[in-house]
């Protein structure tokens, strides 16, 4: 039978959140209803409320989460009720071409739930990045739900859902660091952040951290950056050349998504050293580089999407190392808030006070 949970609910462009009954359906086939108990609240989640990612309003926000299978539809055998899972916006279909050529972390048909959660009168949500968290549950494509060990707190877990695993893989998928690697991260909120903390996991020697927020700077030095910049004082691609023996970093990551911080990461970085563009540019956003400087400089221009991760492949292995005590993943958890606290939680993220605020169902 149907359910009645809470829900936050984006109205239209730009209005402020409203916690709703939102109506989840029972699983049909391939799906899953998951009793949420943690969700993080992302930047992706404010854009999609200002109406940055598309109109499809209302939208049911959050996709950070991790929280208990309640029940599954039928044809479902990779997660069953009671299973502790991670959400994830990339359940990967086998069949596409990326799948097919053995490249599944850039899956081009990924699942997602087939029926509509709605509101009480009916009106169908738009779930963001296909899951909808920030409610008490969801109804999502049962290769969305990663099992992981249940030992990990809820709200650390689910921040792997996005923002930390695009961190993570943008250094350690994407970038390829490795030990005794010069890496520099450009941005250090969750994403960047995380990706100090990959570079840190995969045994680079150097992390230099660069951000304009002192606060942020701080705050890498504890995720394991070796070395910080400020780059409203000082000028970025001279410091990171300085702190690497005059020739740059082997790789740079860019976790803002803006062409200045890119440009910066371009020539940050050493002969045919690797950028790595995780950060998120909006569409009127334009680079100008000489053409011969992409030629003369060798080495690797490329994007991380999730951080190239495959969240069955992922997922587990990082909540491993997270329970061993080898990865600090709850340093990213500044703090944790009710259902009705999102709004206060955006004002935060805009003014940099969070790494993350996680909602707890
Ligand atoms: N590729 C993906 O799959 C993926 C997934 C999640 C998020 N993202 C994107 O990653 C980016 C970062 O997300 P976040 O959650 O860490 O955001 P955030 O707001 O927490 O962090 C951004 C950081 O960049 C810093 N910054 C801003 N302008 C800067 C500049 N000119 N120079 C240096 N630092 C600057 C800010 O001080 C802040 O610390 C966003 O664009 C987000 O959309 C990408
Ligand atoms: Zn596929
Ligand atoms: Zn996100």
């Amino acid at each position: 039978m149907a359910q009645r949970v809470r829900g936050v609910v984006a109205p239209g462009r730009n209005e402020p959140v409203r916690v709703e009954t939102i109506i989840i359906p029972d699983p049909g086939p391939g799906e899953a209803v998951v009793k949420v108990q943690a969700c993080g609240v992302c930047h992706t989640d404010l854009h999609y409320k200002q109406g940055g990612i598309n109109d499809e309003f209302p939208f049911l926000l959050g996709h950070e989460a991790a929280g208990i299978v309640e029940s599954v539809g039928d044809g479902v055998t990779e997660v069953a009720p009671g299973d502790f899972v991670v959400l994830n916006w990339r359940a990967v279909c086998g069949q596409c071409r990326a799948c097919l050529r053995g490249r599944p972390w850039y899956c081009f048909n990924t699942h997602n739930a087939k029926q509509k959660m709605t509101l009480e009168d009916g009106t169908e949500l738009s779930p963001a990045l296909g899951i909808g968290a920030f409610a008490d549950k969801t109804l999502v494509a049962a290769g969305q739900c990663t099992k992981v060990d249940p030992a990990a707190k809820p709200e650390v877990a689910g921040l792997l859902g996005c923002g930390v695993m695009a961190g993570i893989g943008a250094a350690i998928n994407t970038g390829g660091v490795t030990r005794g690697d010069s890496v520099a991260v450009i941005g250090c909120g969750g994403v960047g952040g995380a990706s100090i903390m990959g570079a840190r996991l995969a045994g680079a020697r150097r992390i230099i951290a660069v951000d304009i927020d002192q606060r942020k700077l701080d705050k890498a030095l504890e995720l394991g950056a070796t070395h910080t910049v400020n780059s409203k004082e000082t000028d970025a691609v001279e410091a990171i050349r300085e702190l690497t023996g005059g020739f740059g970093a082997d790789v740079v990551v860019e976790a803002v998504g803006r062409p200045e911080t890119y440009e910066q990461a371009f020539y940050a970085r050493d002969l045919a050293g690797t950028v790595v563009l995780v950060g998120v540019p909006t569409p009127e956003m334009r680079l100008e580089l000489p053409l011969l400087e992409v030629f003369g400089r060798g080495g690797a221009l490329k994007s991380s999407w999730y951080g190239d991760c495959l969240p069955s492949r992922d997922f587990p292995m990082l909540i491993d190392l997270y329970l061993q005590g080898r990865l600090d993943l709850g340093a990213f958890v500044t703090e944790t808030i009710g259902i009705d606290g999102i709004e206060a939680a955006f004002a935060k993220m805009h003014h940099g006070d969070v790494l993350r605020s996680v909602v707890i169902l």
